[in-house]
């Protein structure tokens, strides 16, 4: 059973923002949009970029590719085409989230 990390409070975003937090020791971001939370650690897939969020999108503040902030998909070049962002699984609980110690991989091979 993995353990629950707490994060922030649902109350802590607004739609379309970014919080950073720690993910074992490394940075990592936490987002809403569309209502719903996503988190990934804070690593662009081209060359380890930290992120921000502009305009609804999550933007790599070193060459500013774009990814989507539901799946972590690079949309924009340099980030390469089918490269995803690894996303950190979350869940949420009386207006808590947590996340659950497990990063998901989804790269295209
Ligand atoms: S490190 Fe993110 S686009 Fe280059």
């Amino acid at each position: 059973m993995p353990r629950e990390i707490f994060i922030a409070k649902t109350s802590d975003l607004k739609d379309g923002e970014l919080k950073k937090f720690k993910y074992k020791g490394r940075s990592a971001v936490l987002v809403k949009i569309d209502g719903e939370f996503h988190a990934f650690l804070d690593y662009c897939t081209h060359a380890g970029g930290p992120l921000t969020m502009e305009n609804c999108k999550l933007k790599c503040l070193t060459h500013y590719a774009l990814f989507n902030p539901k799946t972590g998909e690079a949309e924009t070049l340099p980030a390469p085409k089918g490269s995803y962002l690894m996303e950190i699984k979350i869940k949420e609980e009386n207006g808590n989230i947590y996340h659950l110690n497990t990063i998901v991989f989804k790269d295209k091979k």
